[in-house]
């Protein structure tokens, strides 16, 4: 099986009016198939920029992009991307099904045998707020209809740009476990951008550390941390000495 993100020798350049801007300087990686990968790194150093080249929002300057064993271009058309966001950006005069629905009504018809939007609201632990406003939700609740608005038409790989930045401790703990179940659940590739060590070092299989300017790969982190994981965990001595590992290849970056 082709993996589901390849991603060989890329670089972006943004010319702005003052200077070109390297966000992006001979990045390598690959996604096998339902797996997750977290990006993690400092502010600047082109994460935003690595998921757009991967949805196909940027050509790179230069290098390959190849997803699910074609172009990116291929992947978008076929709806195999899902997004989400920091900001949940619902619209606050639609209800939450509604804003779940919103992709199809832009986007033509449903995927055969995908999952319902209904479906989809239970999956993100929503159930029975159909019909409530997004100002009636709270901050995580909110992250979660987007979530369940990203995985519409069940695309094969979920693109994550710092989504639970914005959310309380406790609220992002508790996101955090119930993405690792939808994960498991579904079996959708995810590659999810995040600036904390402990988030990075707890979802992902392995972790990609980035260094900034030009941004680029530092290392590629393998997590040996037990299967399913659980928030616990995070008072281990495996899970400190990870933590502590990952902020060191941070500090020489
Ligand atoms: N559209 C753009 N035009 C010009 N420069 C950009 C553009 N998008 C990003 N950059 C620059 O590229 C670098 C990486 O940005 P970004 O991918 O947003 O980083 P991150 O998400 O890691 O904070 C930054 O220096 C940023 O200013
Ligand atoms: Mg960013």
């Amino acid at each position: 099986m082709a993996p589901a993100i390849d991603i060989s020798g890329v670089s972006v350049r943004f010319m702005s009016e003052r200077a070109a801007v390297t966000a992006l300087e001979d990045v390598s990686f690959t996604v096998d198939q339902a797996g997750f990968l977290t990006l993690l790194g400092p502010s600047g150093c082109g994460k935003s920029t690595l998921l757009r080249v991967v949805a196909d929002i940027i050509t790179p300057s230069s290098g390959q992009v190849r997803v699910l064993g074609g172009t990116a271009d291929a992947a978008r058309r076929q709806r195999e991307i899902g997004f989400v966001f920091q900001d949940a950006t619902l619209l606050p005069w639609r209800n939450v099904i509604d804003n779940v629905r919103l992709p199809l009504q832009i986007g033509g018809n449903p995927r055969k045998g995908a999952r319902s939007p209904e479906e989809l609201l239970k999956l993100v632990g929503l159930a029975g707020w159909e019909r409530a406003f997004p100002h009636e939700l709270s901050g995580g609740m909110r992250q979660r209809v987007s979530i369940a608005r990203a995985l519409l038409g069940d695309p094969k790989i979920l693109l994550m740009d710092e989504p639970f930045g914005a959310l309380d401790e406790i609220t992002r703990d508790r996101l955090n476990d119930e993405l690792l179940q939808i994960w498991r659940e579904t079996g959708t590739t995810i590659l999810f951008v995040t600036h904390a060590i402990h988030e990075a070092a707890y979802l992902g299989q392995r972790v990609m550390v980035l260094a900034a300017r030009p941004g680029r790969v530092r290392e590629i982190v393998p997590v040996d941390l037990p299967e399913p994981r659980q928030l616990a965990m995070r008072d281990t001595a495996e899970f400190g000495a990870l933590a502590g590992r990952l902020r060191t290849v941070l500090e020489n970056c």
